[in-house]
């Protein structure tokens, strides 16, 4: 770790040798390689100054010796349930010993044939079952309505788009929407919808060809790309509401009057929202792209500079973190080939897409909301990413914004920067971050945008991923990562409902799997470090962004009354800093 420095830009250092000998000894330090995923920019070590210190690392152990120890009551109380039930069923047979402790070997060995409907996944969580979860046990009535809403206020809000046309709806049409609006009773037709500009979709369809997945328990898993259309429905009681979808494509179209095969037909959508949402949005878009943006700043910025002091708290622990996914989440057997229906390899590929594809201009919270038609409350009374998510970056903007103009009055104060222009060429070179899109950094508000987004990403953005995941998929009857049965056919049964669900011993390990995620909190928006910053101008403008962070929680608990569910991951006071969980 080097030594503190006083604050100063390259071009207004009093050393600049000992300046350059300093960053010239970072870059030795913080060196890249581009093979874990293929591609991907990451640490090739972690320094011991960004390593997980004896302190977390006990909070670590701690949590996942409280899970293991959970898992081990609930799967023994669950095992010994079998076993007594195994044992009624097989001497009401007349079965011999030996053909009873066969089967009752089976059990122990594959974890029964036992599947974990939404009742069953539901006792993983003993007292503490997350809200959406527990309204959609108590009210199964509103399950279409919070199905919609988990793409607004969801694990993965940013899958939806608003259609423009009748043609982009294809194969989705006015039959379909006619079966749905009947089975909701509301009126309307597509063609309005879409005029009213109140008609949005989901499309997976890029993860059919991953379909025949691995095994687990001996039983193939799957995921389906499927899509899906929903509708705002205006009115007095304003709600958003699914019309109809389609598993794979070509294949047939559910809608709400569809009885079993809708159920289905949801359970698919959700196993491949989880695909994406951990995939593409949690561990590429937040984990690895946050770990280029500490990667460009430790080796572009000299540690004098007032950018570095300001990113050290939104980056600290990401090297770590990110090293023990590729480690351990990662490797052959660990949890990301034993839960997702996609195999190792197809999982890594999806990761290495999703980086390949960012691009930090479309991913800017404004633009990304205004892109994906999400922008107009007129027609989407309820987004939580648009009425909480943009505050929180406008609060995060201003704050950077007064911050840069503490050290730079003009363009050319910005243009004469070296560091900061070699912040912006390490972010997307190809020998470095091998982010597309990255600007030149020769504007002001270039770089208060790339370092806002830095903050946006390793805080908010990776709230809304990391933090959700104990509401929405530690459930595997909500967001399953993997099916264990067919798609749905034109007249599926029960029992073909009840094949998808997973393995009790796998919905087991998906509520442990997520549940870990959550539980470490090292740092907190906001909070500073005492010895962060030596400028004593600083010190009002961290006051002043923390008010606004406190006024802006309030106004969400005030939108929380009225939504289909409460959406918390966007409030500040137990956000993150960085990326460490
Ligand atoms: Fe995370």
């Amino acid at each position: 770790m080097p030594a503190p420095t006083l604050t100063s830009l390259p071009q207004h250092d009093p050393d600049p040798i000992a300046r350059a000998a300093s960053l010239a000894a970072e870059r030795d330090r913080y060196r890249y390689t581009w093979h874990r995923p293929e591609g991907v920019a990451s640490a090739a070590e972690v320094p011991r100054s960004d390593a997980f210190d004896l302190g977390v690392l006990t909070r670590y152990v701690g949590v996942q010796a409280m899970l293991a120890a959970h898992d081990m009551i609930t799967t023994s109380a669950h095992r010994v349930g079998q076993l007594v039930r195994h044992h009624e069923v097989a001497t009401a047979a007349g079965q011999s010993f030996d053909e009873r402790l066969a089967g009752a070997m089976k059990l122990v060995v594959r974890g029964g044939e036992h599947r974990a409907t939404p009742s069953v996944a539901l006792k993983w969580f003993g007292a503490d079952v997350p809200s959406l979860i527990a309204i959609l046990a108590a009210h199964p009535e509103r399950h279409d309505e919070l199905f919609a809403w988990q793409r607004l206020g969801g694990a993965n809000p940013f899958a939806l788009r608003r259609l423009e046309t009748t043609d982009a709806a294809a194969p989705f049409d006015e039959a379909h929407f006619a079966a749905a609006a009947k089975a909701h009773a509301i009126d309307g037709t597509l063609a309005s919808a879409i005029d009213g500009k109140r008609l949005f979709h989901v499309d997976f369809r890029y993860l059919d060809g991953a379909r025949d997945g691995g095994l687990a328990l001996e039983i193939p898993k799957r995921v389906f790309g499927a899509r899906a259309l929903f509708v705002q429905h205006l009115g007095p009681s304003p709600r958003f509401l699914p019309v109809a979808i389609q598993c794979v494509p070509s294949g047939p179209i559910f809608t709400p009057a569809d009885g079993i095969g809708w159920s289905m037909a949801k359970l698919v959508l959700q196993c491949a929202d989880t695909h994406e949402q951990a995939l593409t949005y949690h561990v590429a878009q937040c984990h690895f792209v946050m770990e280029a943006f500490t990667l460009a700043c430790v080796r572009a910025f000299a540690p004098a500079h007032p950018i570095r002091k300001l990113l050290a708290p939104h980056t600290q622990y990401t090297l770590a973190i990110d090293a023990q996914v590729r480690d351990t989440l990662m490797k052959p057997g660990q949890d990301l080939e034993a839960l997702m229906a996609t195999t190792l390899g197809q999982s890594i590929l999806l990761v290495e897409d999703a980086m390949h594809a960012f691009d930090v201009n479309a991913a800017m919270p404004h633009a990304d909301v205004k892109r994906r038609g999400l922008d107009d409350p007129g027609t989407l009374p309820h987004c939580p990413l648009r009425d909480d998510g943009l505050p929180v970056w406008s609060a995060i903007r201003r704050f950077v914004g007064e911050y840069v103009g503490l050290y730079y009055t003009s363009d050319a104060d910005v243009v004469a920067d070296s560091e900061a222009r070699a912040f912006g060429q390490e972010l997307g070179a190809r020998w470095g971050g091998r982010l597309a899109s990255i600007p030149e950094v020769t504007s002001v508000t270039t770089l208060v945008d790339l370092v806002s987004y830095a903050i946006w990403t390793a805080s908010p953005l990776h709230a809304i991923c990391n933090d959700s995941q104990l509401e929405f998929m530690a459930c595997s009857a909500n967001m399953p990562t993997a099916l264990y049965g067919n798609a749905p056919t034109t007249s599926p049964t029960e029992a073909d409902l009840l094949a998808l669900y997973a393995p009790e011993e796998i919905s087991m390990s998906q509520y442990a799997f997520f549940c870990g995620q959550t539980k470490l909190e090292e740092n907190k928006l906001g909070e500073y470090p005492p010895d962060a910053f030596d400028d004593p101008r600083v010190a009002p403008l961290i006051t002043r962004f923390v008010a606004e962070l406190a006024s802006l929680d309030a106004r969400i608990d005030a939108r929380n009354a009225s939504r289909p569910a409460p959406y918390v991951w966007l409030r500040t006071q137990t956000m993150r800093a960085s990326i460490h969980a």
